[in-house]
């Protein structure tokens, strides 16, 4: 999205840029993800991903602050994963990257899936606001200490456009 047409309060002094991650930026990204997340992938996961999926970075100046993981098979493509540092959370900077995330697989894909926990309430948010629908929902599908959580499955069709 263009800085002119973001909302007013989202309006950022510095813009954003998004570019492919590549391994050196494995360790920002994975320091990133064990404050976000309760079950963080492991660093060897990124690095695998570096090679075997499409992996983009999202940057303020030179400094990582965001990350998705991303495929696209036979049509179909999925996020693994999203996140975004939480000193920068809730400034629009999640819905950029998905944006421009929806952008690229727009043009190579029919359909967009990802899979989030029933309790994500920020990011069942996020996706609902670009147009994700919850197709299905996986009972008892994540472990978690306090035991079983259910996960959502979302999808958005990009046959009718963006
Ligand atoms: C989910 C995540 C990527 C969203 O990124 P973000 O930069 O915080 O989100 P944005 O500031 O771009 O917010 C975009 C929309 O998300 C929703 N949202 C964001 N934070 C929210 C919150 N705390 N509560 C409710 N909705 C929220 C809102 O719909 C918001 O739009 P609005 O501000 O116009 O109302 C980020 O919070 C994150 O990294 N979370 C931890 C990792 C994670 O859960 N990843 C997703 C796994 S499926």
């Amino acid at each position: 999205m263009a800085s002119d047409q973001m909302p007013r309060r989202h309006k950022l002094s510095i813009i954003p840029s998004v570019r492919p991650m590549v391994a050196e930026d494995v360790l920002h990204v994975s320091a990133i993800e064990q404050q976000v997340t309760p079950h963080p992938w492991r660093e060897s996961q990124f690095l695998e991903s570096v090679s075997k999926h499409y992996c983009l970075v999202l940057t303020l100046e030179t400094k990582v602050i965001g990350y998705t993981i991303y495929t696209i098979v036979a049509g179909e493509a999925e996020i693994l994963n999203i996140a975004i540092h939480p000193d920068y959370q809730g400034k629009g900077y999640g819905r950029q990257l998905l944006d421009h995330l929806m952008a690229i697989v727009y043009e190579q894909a029919e359909r967009l899936y990802l899979e989030v926990r029933a309790s994500n309430a920020s990011a069942i948010h996020l996706y609902q606001e670009v147009g994700f629908v919850e197709i299905c929902l996986r009972r008892n599908y994540y472990p978690t200490p306090s035991g079983p959580e259910d996960a959502i499955v979302m999808a958005i069709d990009f046959q009718f456009g963006l």
